[in-house]
């Protein structure tokens, strides 16, 4: 009789035991896929209108060569939602409310695309490379609550049911940011290359001297930072980057799977140079730290031995620390060089580009000579230079400053931005194509579309984003969805949702 009793008591401690491991199943309700306001529009999506719940009990699980992206879901997942996700365990409470990433050799052969499946027990991320595990991710993150919203003390929350499959149109999907007009700090600049990442942007072109300041350490050359970057337009502080923190900002941009072009402005916007070292002048003297607005009055001396052997070594230390294959040597508005000594510095100037083993990027005015395999032209103003480009089989980005200048003012109200390519509302920046805007120019002749934001007007991150929220989606959608899948009325919809979650990235 006791021993019966001990058997019943036992019965009834592995029952507790079972129902404390094991809780009832929380309800999935009907979601729809198709309705979550993701941006870029997927390629694909299915719904199937249920909801695979996440809570303090699912598992995150992710291979080896996974790491640094399952790293990352599981600290955005911890700091949206509070949610502290078992990462890879043996064994689990239940078998249901997983997210699995897995590389999967069949799924594309892209390396950015990628497949979400979603059911009431998994959501499994797959693509055939790391870059779309961490596309897959941000399309679920876009799908994660509001971070501060009030619902989330339940530490809970559902992604409705089904499956999207996606791929980017373009393989060059850039935004530009200039810290010479204005310094950005290390922070701020992290806090944009968040931004980009969200949107599944690829490329962080980053404008680092021009005119009024020169942003990053040169070793051989310290007065470039210690004179040239002490001040801003409008005469404030300014600012630089050792070379400590430009590795940081490459570091962060990689691991978010953002290769990095940086831009060294030349042989015109660089009097921030011109006032760093007299012999950078043709007259041998330095010129004043300039502080306003214009444009087209500074250039190099063109025809001194000691003009190339500075560039080599400022383009040798850049190039030494920028894992990407590109180098940006501006050359756009050079008014104060002429036509042939423009030419003679570009030719010499892309040799020493290739010397460092970069291909060379530059506003569109370079195809005024011919250059290298490999080069990129950056189209903004000119659309003679573009067929010149193409004529020479030369590739172009696409960035024309009446539809994709992020520093033009959205209308005549705008606090901050220009306005001498015109305004740019948002819908204007969104309903154009890249390989239809030029004639002459087809998809066959572009790498894609970038979105180029001056800081003339804006002095901080807070200024930016002014600029850059609403219009940043709508050019990273360009970039990614082909133009059959983008529709204005359909987008502006999608965009209203997306952005209630703004401060989510
Ligand atoms: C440019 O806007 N000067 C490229």
């Amino acid at each position: 009789m006791k021993n019966l009793f001990y058997v019943f008591l036992t019965v009834l401690f592995f029952a507790a035991c079972q129902s404390v491991n094991t809780p009832p199943r929380p309800p999935a309700v009907p979601m729809d896929l198709s309705a979550q306001g993701i941006i870029p529009r997927p390629l694909q999506v299915r719904t199937d209108s249920s909801s695979l719940v996440i809570d303090s009990l699912s598992a995150l699980f992710f291979s080896a060569e996974l790491k640094k992206e399952g790293e990352y879901l599981l600290a955005e997942i911890q700091r949206v939602t509070g949610l502290d996700l078992t990462v890879n365990p043996a064994e689990t409470d239940r078998a249901y409310g997983h997210i699995k990433l897995q590389l999967d050799a069949n799924t594309k052969s892209d390396d950015e695309a990628y497949t979400l499946d979603i059911t009431e027990d998994t959501l499994t991320v797959s693509a055939a490379a790391p870059a779309g595990i961490f596309y897959g991710i941000q399309t679920l993150r876009q799908m994660l609550p509001h971070r501060l919203s009030d619902t989330l003390t339940e530490k809970i929350f559902r992604i409705p049911t089904g499956k999207i499959e996606d791929a980017p149109e373009y393989a060059h999907r850039g935004v530009m940011l200039d810290v010479s007009r204005h310094f950005f700090t290390v922070a701020e600049v992290k806090q944009f290359i968040d931004y980009l990442a969200a949107y599944k942007i690829n490329v962080f072109h980053i404008h680092l001297a021009d005119d009024q300041g020169w942003r990053i350490e040169i070793k051989a050359y310290p007065e470039l930072t210690e004179q040239g970057g002490r001040t801003a337009v409008g005469g404030g502080a300014g600012g630089y980057y050792t070379q400590a923190d430009y590795k940081e900002i490459i570091q962060y941009a990689t691991d978010r799977h953002i290769t990095v072009i940086p831009e060294i402005d030349m042989p015109g916007h660089t009097n921030a140079a011109l006032s760093s070292y007299a012999f950078l002048n043709c007259n041998g003297k330095k010129t004043k730290m300039y502080t306003g607005m214009r444009v087209g009055f500074s250039s190099l001396c063109i025809y001194k031995d000691t003009t190339y052997a500075f560039l080599d070594k400022v383009i040798g230390e850049i190039a030494a620390l920028t894992p990407g294959e590109y180098f940006h040597i501006g050359g756009d508005e050079a008014h104060a060089t002429k036509q042939k000594d423009y030419n003679y510095f570009i030719e010499k100037v892309q040799n020493i580009v290739a010397a460092h083993g970069k291909k060379m990027v530059g506003w569109d005015e370079i195809t005024a000579v011919d250059l290298l395999p490999g080069s990129l032209a950056q189209h903004w103003q000119t659309p003679e230079n573009a067929l010149r480009a193409k004529a020479q089989g030369t590739k172009i980005i696409m960035s024309p400053a009446k539809k994709a200048y992020l520093d033009m003012k959205y209308d005549s109200s705008s606090q901050f931005g220009l306005r001498w390519a015109g305004y740019i509302p948002v819908d204007t920046a969104y309903l154009w194509s890249p390989q239809t805007y030029l004639p002459g120019i087809g998809k066959e002749d572009i790498v894609g579309v970038e979105a180029p934001l001056w800081s003339e007007t804006v002095s901080n991150l807070a200024e930016a984003e002014y600029l850059l929220f609403p219009r940043l989606p709508g050019y990273a959608e360009m970039g990614w969805t082909p133009d059959s899948l983008r529709n204005w009325e359909e987008y502006e919809g999608r965009l209203e949702k997306n952005l209630r979650k703004f401060t989510n990235y």
